[in-house]
């Protein structure tokens, strides 16, 4: 087993850990979906009012935002154009009638006006940042005074299934690593109101959301379990192997044990973090 500490960096800053396939694009379509009553509910912006939603990748949550908030004015920024083109098709084949900007942008240069918006909606981004404290601390500037800033971010650290398997927490801990080379954090969650303290927001309000998957819940198994975790830990195989993080022979029975986890007497865990938090007026005097 390959647990020995990382290699020097085997990914360049930047490079995106999870890519662009379409065969992505339909797992964050499976994980939208499956979670939205679980990430979503509780979330609801008053009609006129502007939401940013950073980091929307190919719309798979704006989709559900546009379903809890009608009539909000959605700006949806990514810094990948090819996933906003998706988002487009996906939105406009789900709510046509939806008003959704679609903005390509990069969170560290945002072209938005100071306050310029009422909400701020964050989903699955911060934890590919090398930076996300000062990506939420520039949220803050096109937030206006009062406004709210929700996060929410998963932790590969809550991860734990039946049967367990040391050779799947070590192609679990293949994406960390990979991640974390490319200056992300899969384990993020934890941090989400230290992050939304320290960049200034107030009454930050933390909830943890747990997925748990049986042989009782097989919609769960299929669409959490099997679609949207273990393809997400599937899909970094090449680059594991190429940082030589894993042999192939231990990689196949690290994704064999963990699709065991998927069967009838099977079980799987995952916890991810929910924050909400408003943007504090600037000091007297400012
Ligand atoms: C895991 S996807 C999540 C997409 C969507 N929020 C969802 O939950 O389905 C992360 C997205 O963040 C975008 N992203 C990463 N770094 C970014 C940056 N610096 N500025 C803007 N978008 C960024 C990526 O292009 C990608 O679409």
């Amino acid at each position: 087993m390959n647990t020995a500490t990382p290699p020097p960096a085997p990914v360049p800053a930047g490079d995106y850990v999870h890519g662009y396939s379409p065969r992505e694009g339909r797992r964050l379509g499976d994980q939208a979906d499956t979670l939205a009553q679980l990430l979503h509910s509780g979330t609801a912006y008053p009609a006129g009012s502007r939401v940013l939603e950073l980091g929307c990748g190919i719309g798979a949550q704006t989709v559900h935002l546009l379903r809890s908030s009608p009539r909000a004015h959605i700006v949806a920024v990514d810094r990948s154009e090819e996933s906003l083109a998706r988002a487009r098709t996906r939105v406009a084949g789900s709510a046509p009638h939806a008003r959704v900007e679609w903005r390509n942008a990069d969170v560290y240069d945002l072209p938005f006006a100071d306050a310029e918006f009422d909400h701020v909606f964050v989903c699955f981004v911060l934890e590919h940042l090398p930076d996300p404290r000062r990506a939420l601390t520039g949220l803050r500037r096109v937030l206006r005074p009062g406004g709210t800033i929700t996060v929410i971010e998963g932790d590969h650290g809550s991860a734990f299934f039946h049967p367990d398997s040391a050779f799947a927490r070590a192609a679990i801990n293949c994406q960390v690593r990979l991640q974390a080379a490319a200056g992300g954090d899969a384990q993020l969650g934890r941090q989400v109101q230290p992050l939304l303290a320290g960049a200034g927001y107030d009454e930050v309000a933390v909830r943890p959301l747990t997925v748990y998957a049986d042989g009782t819940l097989p919609a769960l198994v299929e669409g959490f379990t099997r679609n949207t975790f273990i393809a997400m830990v599937a899909s970094v195989r090449d680059k594991a192997l190429a940082a030589s993080l894993t042999t192939t022979a231990e990689w196949e029975q690290g994704i064999a044990d963990l699709c065991r986890t998927a069967e009838d007497d099977g079980t799987f865990h995952y916890t991810f973090f929910k924050g909400v938090a408003v943007n504090p007026p600037p000091p007297a005097g400012n």
